[in-house]
């Protein structure tokens, strides 16, 4: 296990630690069919990576307008959530990755932590363009998460997708 990269820290050492994250993400899922085991391996991962993420995991998609809670580290979150709401439901609904500098200015957001202040949420898309699940990541520091973090949480969404195809 990782010894959790502080905030703030520069790009180079982010992305070396992205680097470090799925390699090891690669090494645990070696052989891994189970969903649910790869989506508890990369929550585990990401959260442990990076000091600053304070909640990390994926919501599941279940139906063409329906995302519930699945592996995550932190504190509650809500259970169900439509695509219709808030920044998960957009990032199901448009498959496009919601990065969210600041929570408050973003009329959709639902809050299910009060000290959360930025949020990034990354579909998880088979290579066919199969919605999967998306990855939520939530901050308490306002813009935490930039265009280096959605390259490469896409990344590793990407190679989930791969695999669960
Ligand atoms: N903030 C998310 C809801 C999920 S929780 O933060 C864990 C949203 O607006 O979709």
């Amino acid at each position: 296990m990782l010894v959790p990269l502080s905030f703030p820290s520069d790009p180079a050492a982010r992305a070396q630690r992205y680097d470090d994250v799925a390699l090891s993400i690669g090494g645990l899922l070696d052989g891994e069919d189970d969903w649910i085991a790869a989506l508890a391996t990369v929550a585990c991962e990401l959260s442990h990576g990076f000091d600053w993420f304070h909640w990390t995991g994926f919501y599941r998609a279940v139906s063409d307008d329906l995302l519930i809670v699945g592996p995550y580290q932190g504190g509650h979150g809500c259970t169900r959530i439509a695509f219709s709401r808030g920044v998960c439901g957009a990032a199901a609904r448009t498959r496009v990755t919601q990065l969210v500098p600041d929570v408050h200015a973003h009329p959709d957001h639902i809050a299910c932590s009060g000290t959360t202040n930025s949020e990034i949420v990354v579909p998880v898309l088979t290579p066919d363009g199969r919605l999967l699940a998306v990855l939520d990541l939530d901050s308490d520091h306002p813009a935490a998460f930039d265009a280096l973090d959605q390259a490469c949480l896409e990344a590793i969404c990407a190679d989930l997708g791969r695999r669960f195809a």
